[in-house]
């Protein structure tokens, strides 16, 4: 199908899926943010576009979700809820009830700005790979994205999601045919508490946001052009100790894993076959600025046998 079909189909599901106002989930990401603008495209003030800081988030997401709703006119709101999402998460490490209790959050927080809009409906970007591997395909349950899996059986809110049936190429067509910027990489809805390993605390976060933020910088650094880039690079923050030197000191610190990652769907793909010395410069910039990290890995495991994320 070409954009404009796709779009005017996708449009069409919002328009006769609703009756009333709704309010849009979006997390900053291509889909629902793809979404945000479709929907304020066909119901205008009609729609609310919701982005909740959970203090999960990447190094200055919250001000470039913001830009990007001022710039394409959407009527949006952002809700702090760092608090309540730490806390929820507090004692927590298997990574399904994490997974669990920040879905579960998430919607009552759409449940409470729904009801201050006067909506009774949630538009959601689930996209198709999302609701395959949280079970709802011929697969075993892999991870339930929060999106799908993590949600809590009782929502007192209508669930629309207009691009179920589409794929990442077919997500990035059509925000470039928008004019959305395509070329930014997946960030997952539990954001960077599945990138800290174990118990997720506020500074475990900042930690795993500072490596984030020197692995995102250092790749596109590397990667000039658009599409020499990989399909994700980030960090995560294991909860390994282990000894080492810092000055003339004995130290024991956390480690920090660097991810690259190339794939088509996220369906399967490989870790991209970096060159030593950018790796080994990287490690010494997140050692040397990085304040309780002094080991840093790389990840060589393709998908399948490992996942993208680690949890
Ligand atoms: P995995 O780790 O399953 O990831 O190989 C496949 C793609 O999905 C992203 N991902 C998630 N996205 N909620 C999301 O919205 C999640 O819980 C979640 N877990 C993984 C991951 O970043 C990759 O792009």
């Amino acid at each position: 199908m070409d954009p404009s079909a796709m779009l005017e189909h996708i449009e069409d599901k919002i328009r006769n899926g609703l009756e009333g106002k709704a309010i849009a989930a979006c997390s900053g990401g291509l889909d629902s943010t793809l979404l945000a603008v479709l929907a304020s495209r066909v119901l205008g003030e009609n729609v609310l576009s919701i982005f909740v800081d959970t203090g999960l988030l990447r190094e200055g997401e919250a001000e470039r979700v913001e830009g990007l709703f001022k710039k394409h006119s959407i009527n949006y709101k952002i809700v702090d809820a760092k608090q309540r999402f730490f806390s929820s998460l507090r004692g927590v490490t298997d990574p399904e009830e994490k997974r669990k209790r920040i879905g579960e959050l998430f919607i009552r927080i759409f449940e409470e700005e729904a009801e201050l809009f006067g909506a009774d409906t949630l538009l959601q970007g689930t996209i198709a790979p999302d609701w395959i591997e949280s079970g709802g395909g011929v697969r075993d349950t892999i991870k339930s994205h929060h999106n799908v899996g993590g949600l809590p059986k009782d929502i007192h809110l209508k669930i629309l999601e207009p691009l179920r049936d589409l794929y990442k190429d077919e997500i990035r067509e059509l925000c470039r045919y928008v004019g959305l910027d395509d070329s930014r990489q997946p960030f997952p809805g539990p954001g960077l508490a599945i990138r800290v390993i174990g118990e997720v605390t506020e500074e475990r976060v900042e930690l795993v946001r500072k490596i984030n933020e020197i692995v995102e910088r250092r790749v596109v650094e590397l990667y000039s052009r658009e599409d020499e880039l990989p399909w994700q690079y980030f960090a995560v923050l294991l909860p390994v100790r282990s000894t080492g030197i810092h000055g003339d000191k004995r130290s024991y610190g956390y480690t920090a894993v660097i991810r690259i990652f190339d794939s088509l769907d996220a369906m399967s793909g490989e870790f991209r076959k970096v060159p030593w010395n950018f790796l080994e410069s990287i490690s010494t910039e997140i050692t040397n600025r990085v304040k309780g990290i002094n080991r840093v890995v790389y990840d060589i495991t393709n998908k399948p046998p490992g996942t993208i994320e680690w949890e």
